[in-house]
């Protein structure tokens, strides 16, 4: 019978999508195909500090078998419980402390993991019901996850002898995430790495890419080629022509101003979340790593120009901005109208790109090479698989979008240009029902899986990627609830009063907790033994 394995793959790009890609499909297809890796080292890549999303692990790093222990080291990785939402609800300047709302801090946090259930209700239920009743004023965040005061107190997700309490994430330095990946594909998995600088493309009668061409004369031949040769998408948007669709009409923020501050962790501790805390004319991520964080002003060029944004930045952390070296970074926010096209497959920015409110920009890498994995064709190309990858692709991406743009939309500042602005941006039909349903107390995208089940199984979670706890902790976080509690609870106070007891224990845990764990910084320190 007739061989059709594709035995050549070749990667242009040597970024995050780059070495991730790689590294899995070096694992994916054995010794049976050779991978080549080109890179243009005068090129930079995007690198700023970054976080991720809890399946990175088990989807990525546990299929290549890189202990978590050993890749956390190499990149010097901290940990992330939550996104930390600051001053999303009250106006003013950028501060990055919490302004007072109702005797707290304004922040919120979007925690990881489901929520307990009750008699097949979310706990976030139960508290509507007591919050719209009147029962109870404390915040969504804090009365049904165990994590929001271990957060506040800089505390760590695993106890000081290793054993892992919670759902975390990771922050780390994405150019140490790109060697570490590098090494271990060109060591470990003989991917071939050829440092050149892409010129041209060979295309056959049906369109196929054939060969790439460098400006060292080189010609590299391929079956497949994967680009990830970042925003300028060479091979998918130049050479194949597919059309990148912008969607700047959802999300307004197209601009970045990014820098690293010192900070005395021993003094101060290492938070275990990202912070996204609100500006005039966007939000400032705030990633947490030992001995210093990354920082960035994503913002929209239409209110802001990049000497204001540098100037806002600087001012939020007493930088000087004469002094500080800052990373400007213009993006394209949307995706490719396929990102499969024939044999050239896009990951990374040339596919598409989000602004980092959610971290999802190593997610969907994560995402698409499980996609590619298990669509993965021979030479004959069956278009079936291509048009199912590109759906899954596309679905991944645009119910994302919509959950960040219900971020803009629904937050109550209106005190600038940039907060008015994003309240006329009209959301699209499905995030309008989720809202809609969510209104009338229905629980939205609640997961077939338990808890357990949901990280072991990313076809169950890439399903249903953002859960009833994601819009609950977003759409409560903004205060915006249900106008009603769900109308069958009023038939169950049995219920009601059962929900008693779960929230009761939470506040057990939450004590317990805040008692026996090691600090974030301890346990950070130990790790990368410092
Ligand atoms: P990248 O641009 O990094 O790499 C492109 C590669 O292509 C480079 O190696 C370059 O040399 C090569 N290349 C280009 N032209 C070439 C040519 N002609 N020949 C050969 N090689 C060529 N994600 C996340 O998960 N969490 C986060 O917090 C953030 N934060 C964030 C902030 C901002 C401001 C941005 C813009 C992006 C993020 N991201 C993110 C997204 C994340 O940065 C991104 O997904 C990864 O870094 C992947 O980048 P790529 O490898 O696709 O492109």
């Amino acid at each position: 019978m007739e061989d059709h394995r594709i035995s050549n793959v070749v990667v242009l790009g040597g970024g995050t999508a780059g070495w991730m890609t790689a590294s899995y499909l070096g694992k994916a297809l054995g010794r049976y195909a050779t991978i080549t890796v080109l890179e243009a080292p005068s090129i930079p890549k995007i690198g700023v500090g970054e976080a991720t999303v809890p399946n990175l692990h088990k989807t990525f790093f546990d299929f290549l078998g890189i202990p978590e222990e050993e890749w956390m080291r190499e990149c010097n990785a901290s940990f992330k419980m939550a996104v930390k939402f600051v001053n999303w609800r009250t106006p003013g300047e950028g501060e990055a402390v919490g302004r007072q709302l109702r005797g707290r801090p304004d922040h919120y946090y979007h925690l990881f993991g489901l929520l307990p259930t009750h008699q097949n209700l979310p706990l976030s239920h139960y508290w509507a019901a007591k919050s719209l009743g009147g029962q109870t004023t404390e915040q969504f965040d804090y009365a049904c996850y165990r994590e929001s005061p271990i957060i506040d107190a800089r505390l760590s997700p695993r106890f000081a002898d290793g054993t892992k309490w919670t759902n975390y994430a990771w922050h780390f330095d994405a150019h140490l995430v790109a060697d570490f990946l590098k090494r271990f594909a060109i060591q470990k998995q003989g991917v071939v790495h050829v440092q050149d600088e892409m010129t041209d493309a060979t295309i056959d009668q049906r369109g196929h890419i054939t060969s790439l061409k460098t400006k060292e004369g080189r010609t590299i031949e391929g079956d497949l080629f994967v680009d990830c040769s970042g925003f300028r998408g060479l091979l998918i948007n130049k050479v194949m022509r597919e059309p990148f669709l912008d969607m700047s009409d959802h999300l307004l923020n197209d601009s970045a101003v990014a820098t690293a501050v010192p900070h005395d962790d021993e003094a101060h501790g290492v938070e275990p979340a990202t912070s996204a805390i609100a500006m005039k004319s966007g939000w400032t991520w705030k990633i947490p790593m030992l001995d210093r964080f990354g920082t960035g002003y994503v913002y929209s060029s239409r209110f802001a120009d990049a000497d204001e944004a540098a100037k806002d930045l600087c001012a939020l952390w007493n930088l000087d901005p004469e002094e500080q070296p800052l990373n400007h970074v213009k993006f394209r926010v949307g995706r490719n109208r396929r990102t499969w096209v024939r044999n050239c497959v896009s990951i990374g920015l040339s596919s598409c790109f989000l602004e980092p409110l959610e971290s999802t920009g190593i997610y969907f890498i994560t995402a698409a090479l499980y996609q590619l994995g298990k669509h993965f064709p021979d030479k004959r190309f069956d278009p079936v698989l291509i048009e199912s990858f590109n759906r899954e692709i596309e679905t991944m991406f645009d119910d994302s979008r919509d959950f960040l743009q219900a971020h803009f939309t629904l937050a109550p500042r209106t005190d600038t240009p940039f907060w008015r602005a994003c309240k006329d941006l009209v959301l699209p039909d499905d995030i309008q029902h989720k809202i809609a349903q969510y209104r009338a107390g229905l629980a939205i995208n609640m997961p077939v899986t338990d808890e357990a089940t949901y990280y072991e199984n990313f076809e169950a979670e890439f399903r249903n990627f953002w859960t009833n706890s994601s819009y609950y902790c977003i759409f409560a976080g903004l205060d915006v609830l249900p106008d009603h509690p769900l109308p069958a609870l009023a038939f169950r106070p049995d219920a009601m009063e059962g929900a008693e007891p779960v929230f009761a224990q939470i506040k057990q845990k939450q004590a317990e907790l805040l008692k026996t764990l090691p600090s974030t910084y301890e346990y950070l320190r130990e790790l990368h033994g410092r």
